[in-house]
This record gives C-alpha cells, structure tokens and sequence, in this order.
C-alpha cells in the first residue's frame, strides 16, 4: 500500500501535506497501555501497526503449526465480504446457516455418521477443535450423569481416558468443567495411547476414552480399531457402555483421502463423537473447527439452548454466541471448490513432501524419525546423539533463516525424548522443501563449528602468613596464597517453558 499523505494533526489548512514519515506521528511515543486522547490519521495508524507487525514471524515459514497459512484469493474475496456479518444472526443470514448445515452434513457423510429418516447429521460449527472437544466433552459428562441418576448412582466423579500425549485443550476441559483426565504414560519409542491400557483404566466413572487420529506429537494416528474392540469386549462383560470420541483435529480430513480403508469413525460402533478442525488439514484459515455426533440420542436435549430473539426458533450448543461467519463461508468454498478430488491431491502432495524431507534428513545422519509413513503429513524428529540441547539448539538456528521449526520434550513418561517437528501444509512446496534441508544442513554444521568459549574457573587457596624480616614490628605479613585454575566447556541451557498442567510450548 502506498502512503504518500497524511493528515497533519493540528486541523489547519496544512492538512494532507506531510507523508507519514515525515509527520510526528512515527516520532511521538506510542501510547501503549491507555487509550490515547487524540484521534491519528488513518494512513499513520495503518503505517505503524504494519510496521510493528512486521516484527511477528512469517506465518508460511511457521513450521510449527497445523493451522492454513494459504487460501486462493477467490476464497481471500468472499471472507473479506462477510466479514460484518455475525454468524449467530441465522435469521437474518439463513444462507450462511445453510452453509454451515451443508458443511455438517459433507463432514458427517465423509466421517461415515449413520443416516436417519431425516438425513440430517447432528454437528456444530465451532471456533476450532478445542471448542468442539468441550462440547462433545460436555455432552458425555451429562449423558453419563443423567444415567447414573437414573441408577441411584453417584455421579460426581466423572473421569476421562486418555494419552498423555494428548492436546492441551483436553486438560483444559478437564480442569474447567470438573473431570477427572486419566492419562496413559507413553514410553521411549511409544507415543501414542496404548489401547491396552486404556481399557485397562476404564472404570464405572469413565464417561468417555478420547482417542486422536493424529498425534500433535508426532501425527501418529491411534489404533482405534483396536480400542474400540477391546472396550466392547469390557463393556460387554462390566454392563457398562463406555463410548468412545476421537479427536481427529488434524487426521479428519486426512484419513478420509489418503486412508479411506482405515477404520477409525462411525463405521466403528462405539465412536460417539468426532471433532475435527477445519482450519488444519480442512485449509481453512484459523477460526473453525466441527463436531459431529453419531445419532440425536448422544447429545443431551437439555444441552442445547432455543433463542428466538433474532427471528425463528435458533438451536445453539456452542460456548459462545456471536462469530464471524467468514470461516464458515471458506470452509464451504474449500468443499464446493476442491471436492474429494481437490482434497486427495492436495494431500497426496503433502505427503510427499514429507517423504522427501525424512529422507533428507535421514540421510544427514544426524537424526531419528519418530513420525510414521502412515499419518499426519509432518516429519518429527531426534538427535541420534542424546544431548537434550541439540534440538533446541538447532531450532534456535533455523529461526536465523526464517523458519520457525519448534522443538519439545515428550510428556510423561518419555520426557527424556526432545523433538523437533516440522508440519507440512499445503503451502509448503518441494522446493521450500528443499531449501529447509539445505537450511538444516548448514545449521548442523553452524551448531559444529560453534566456538567454544570456555568457562575458567579459578579457586584462592589461602595457606598460613608467611613473615617477610625476622618477625619484629614493621616486618611484612604477607599471607600466602596459590591459585589453581580449570578450563570447563561451557553449558548451554535451553529450557522449554512448562505451561500449568504438565503440556509444553510450542505445539499446536
Ligand atoms: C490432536 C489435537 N487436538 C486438538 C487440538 C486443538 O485444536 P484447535 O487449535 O483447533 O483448537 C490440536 C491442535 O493442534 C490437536 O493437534
């Protein structure tokens, strides 16, 4: 954008004669923290927050997350034109609330959701898949509740199954709505929940297991085929009918493409509700994610809220009330615009480009991978040489390049393990590909040829005084000293930053 004008701030006749950085606008301090008293032209407050967020890194080299940095600037148009319209106005705006029906329904048929008479699916539109888990959180808790009063059982300790690898939004909701998360430790090697032992931990308060098709970690897809067999066979023998929900965030809108013979949705009996984020791997920007229930008898009536202030009779269940329609409006683009065909391409691509990238850096030698073929489209991976501070170290060195490529510690109870990931969406082409394994090349070696700086440490040791004459007054008393000295190799510390609750840093 140009800016050749401004207004000058005084309201004189001199208005519209000074370019924005030769008025006192890029000089003044900025008010920060306050509300400022005087109004700033447009073109200045433009020009000084473009300025400042130039600061931020570039979100198509950021690495570390799962979330479209990309859209076709068709898609770009129809966002910006809705961006004044508020998504809980259904009245209003009934052709976006068909939109987002629309998008429930491709989803819900995509996840295999058995068909009623009416064959419409049950499903929300969400902010992301951390509103989504919620709602399907909450709508287990009080389907469990409802049944353990109609037993004249207590109910007021609920409990949750899951892997300790799981995101931290799961934490969040247990935290927040009163759930007990049981979490199955991982262990080197392992990175995912082992099915066994979740079933293992299954108890009468169990409301539901979360399984993720598409470790954060690693983009491990988790046997869920397997769990949900081995918790029928617990079921069947208890009396209980603990459900299962997976957390496809990311693999939702991969499996379906790339994997369409993996049993992991509603074609498996006990999977009750599916959330899956449509601003990952459904190529939208951030700010929508879905959840899809099986059938209307999972999600409690009594959850879902009637207004009809705005107009008709609207049905919420959603944490908060009013959004942006535009994610809603791209996510029906994307589906319209790329079909099953646009989808599978597009993530065939992505794999590939991961395929060439563990290859680069298996062939450094440096690394192990602890990605698998089979999964997220990303590559995680770690030194071969133990020293936790590699990775960090490396990670740190990339950001010289401009690539943002995070590195973390595993959870419980393989916190010894420290990875890095890097995520390969749809923007990220074979020849950025490239450059980023040259980049981690040259880094490797930067990392090598570091100098040393070395750590001398020096220790006084003081002996008896020793007198300098024959011990009459005015003899010198000097006390007697040697000093030893040790060159150590410095220590470099890079710590990872513990959020509350155990999950660490940088993973999305
Ligand atoms: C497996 C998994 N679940 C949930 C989430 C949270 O998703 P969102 O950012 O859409 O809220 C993530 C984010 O990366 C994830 O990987």
């Amino acid at each position: 954008m140009v800016l050749s004008v401004v207004q000058s701030a005084e309201e004189s006749s001199s208005a519209f004669i000074d370019s924005v950085f030769a008025s006192r606008y890029v000089q003044d301090p900025l008010p920060r923290y306050n509300l400022s008293e005087k109004s700033i032209p447009k073109e200045a407050a433009y020009q000084i927050i473009h300025d400042e967020l130039l600061l931020d890194g570039n979100p198509r080299l950021n690495l570390a997350s799962f979330v479209t940095t990309w859209m076709e600037p068709e898609c770009d148009k129809l966002m910006v034109e809705a961006i004044n319209k508020n998504y809980v106005d259904m009245d209003e705006y009934p052709v976006t609330t068909e939109f987002q029906n629309r998008c429930v329904n491709i989803i819900a048929n995509l996840f295999n959701a058995p068909v009623d008479e009416t064959r419409r699916a049950i499903g929300v539109g969400t902010v992301g898949s951390s509103e989504a888990i919620m709602l399907a959180g909450l709508a287990f808790k009080r389907r469990w509740q409802n049944k353990r009063k109609a037993q004249g059982k207590p109910y007021d300790k609920p409990n949750i199954v899951t892997g300790a690898n799981v995101q931290v939004c799961w934490e969040k909701f247990a935290r927040y709505f009163e759930v007990e998360l049981k979490e199955v430790k991982l262990r080197e090697g392992y990175y995912v929940m082992d099915p066994v032992k979740a079933v293992e931990m299954v108890d009468e308060n169990t409301i539901c297991v979360g399984a993720i098709l598409g470790s954060t970690l690693n983009g491990e897809f988790e046997d869920i085929k397997l769990l949900n067999d081995l918790l029928a066979k617990k079921n069947k023998m208890t009396g209980w009918d603990t459900p299962i929900h997976v957390d496809a965030a990311s693999g939702g809108f991969v499996a379906p493409f790339l994997y369409p013979e993996l049993e992991w949705d509603f074609r498996l009996p006990l999977v009750k509700s599916i959330n899956v984020s449509g601003h990952k791997y459904g190529l939208v920007y951030a700010g929508i994610g879905w959840v899809i229930w099986r059938s209307k008898e999972d999600l409690p009536e009594e959850l879902i809220f009637h207004i009809n202030y705005l107009g008709a009779d609207q049905p919420t269940f959603t944490l908060n009330f009013s959004k942006g329609s535009s994610q809603i409006i791209a996510q029906y683009y994307q589906f319209l615009r790329m079909g099953f065909e646009g989808y599978k391409n597009v993530m065939t691509n992505c794999m590939e480009n991961a395929r060439v990238l563990r290859e680069g850096l298996e062939r450094t030698g440096r690394f192990e991978i602890v990605s698998k073929t089979q999964g997220i489209p990303l590559v995680a991976f770690a030194f071969k040489d133990k020293n936790k501070s590699l990775a960090f170290k490396l990670s740190k060195a990339l950001r010289n390049y401009g690539w943002i490529v995070p590195a973390y510690t595993m959870p419980p109870n393989a916190e010894h393990v420290t990875i890095l990931r890097v995520v390969v969406r749809e923007d990220l082409s074979r020849q950025l590909v490239e450059k980023l394994l040259s980049h981690i090349e040259s880094a490797l070696s930067e990392l090598e040829d570091e100098p040393a700086v070395p750590k001398i440490t020096f220790t006084y040791e003081m002996k008896p005084r020793r007198f300098v004459g024959d011990g009459g007054e005015g003899d010198l008393h000097i006390p007697e000293t040697s000093v030893n000295w040790k060159r150590e190799k410095p220590k470099v510390i890079y710590k990872d930053v513990p959020v509350t609750g155990g999950k660490t840093k940088g993973v999305c």
